[in-house]
């Protein structure tokens, strides 16, 4: 498959008088992945998404988006960005469609096409109904998914989500991640900062743990996992009645903290992937018929709290 570099940061480093908001972080975004950008509060998540759209220059480093420089190139570079800010301001006096209207003006789309995108976009946000009212009467969710909206008129082919569920409830979350897999779904990349990890674990391709303003860790949840021998689930089918045999034999290998069997199948914990072989082969040369063996991922969030044990130890 071929790649193509839709983020390069390179050094990337933003002070704000003696505060290092970003220290010299670098890593690059290929077209079509999601992206998540991963830290607690003030670690440099949403200063670096500024950085990158133009909105702030950076003090060090360099950093190129869709080819183009933020700083020298803004304009032109966002009219191919969506942002959804992390405190995003509508216009409360205004309808639904106004909102959108007037975005779509701001963001040239031709204005032939802009009833038909904000129709659209109101359909596909589930607004459609609401379009007339003024935004101030809006739910927390519903202001969410016309920010969204707004983000996406005029189909940029890169996506800065800032906090995207942040502060909405349970239902109005999984409604926005639903949207923003769609929306991975029809190619375009997305830049996904959270502190949600069960969020980031569900949407992201690849993340990068930020901790104070630095890069910690970067890669794919599983290779992470990999990396930093975090344990995970795994399920193993074998023939019923050998299952009592299957469990004795499992709960015997090192690393395992929990063996349970229901029906044929066993599940067990705490095994790291380089356990997988061990096990198989600790069955099958007891005689014992596997009829599948299927591995879950390691949790982002053990990975994450094993990156924090490490940085408090060292
Ligand atoms: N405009 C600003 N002026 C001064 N300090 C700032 C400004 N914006 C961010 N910071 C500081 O930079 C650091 C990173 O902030 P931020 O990028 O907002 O983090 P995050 O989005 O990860 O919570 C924090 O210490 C914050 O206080
Ligand atoms: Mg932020």
């Amino acid at each position: 498959m071929e790649h193509t570099t839709v983020i390069h940061a390179e050094g990337l480093t933003r002070h704000f008088g003696d505060t290092i908001a970003v220290d010299r972080i670098s890593f690059d975004v290929q077209a079509g992945e999601v992206f998540g950008f991963l830290g607690h509060n003030g670690a440099g998540k949403t200063t670096t998404i500024r950085v990158l759209n133009g909105v702030l220059d950076a003090t060090a480093g360099k950093v190129e988006v869709l080819g183009l420089s933020p700083n020298a190139q803004g304009p032109a570079l966002r009219r191919r960005t969506g942002v959804l800010t992390e405190t995003p301001s509508l216009d409360d006096r205004l309808t639904a469609r106004d909102n959108l209207r007037i975005y779509a003006n701001l963001y040239d789309v031709p204005q032939d096409q802009v009833q038909s995108r904000v129709d659209e976009m109101l359909a596909l946000f589930e607004l459609s109904e609401r379009a007339d009212d003024k935004v101030g009467e809006f739910s927390k969710g519903m202001r969410q998914r016309l920010a969204l909206a707004r983000a996406l008129i005029h189909q940029p082919e890169l996506l800065f989500l800032d906090e995207p569920t942040s502060g909405l409830d349970p239902v109005a979350s999984k409604q926005v991640r639903d949207l923003i897999d769609r929306l991975s779904e029809e190619g375009r990349t997305i830049f996904l900062c959270t502190h949600n990890l069960t969020e980031a674990q569900r949407l992201c391709d690849r993340v990068a743990v930020l901790e104070e303003g630095q890069i910690i860790a970067l890669g794919n949840p599983r290779e992470l996992g990999d990396q930093m021998g975090i344990s995970l689930p795994l399920e193993i089918e074998v023939a019923a009645d050998q299952i009592n045999a299957a469990c004795e034999l499992l709960s015997s290998i090192e690393h395992a903290t929990d063996v349970r069997a229901r029906g044929s199948v066993i599940n067990v914990s705490g095994l790291h992937r380089t356990d997988i072989p061990l096990a198989i082969e600790r069955l099958v040369s007891t005689n014992i018929a596997i009829f599948q063996v299927t591995p879950g991922e390691a949790s982002l969030e053990s990975v994450y709290l094993a990156l924090h044990r490490d940085e408090e130890a060292a």
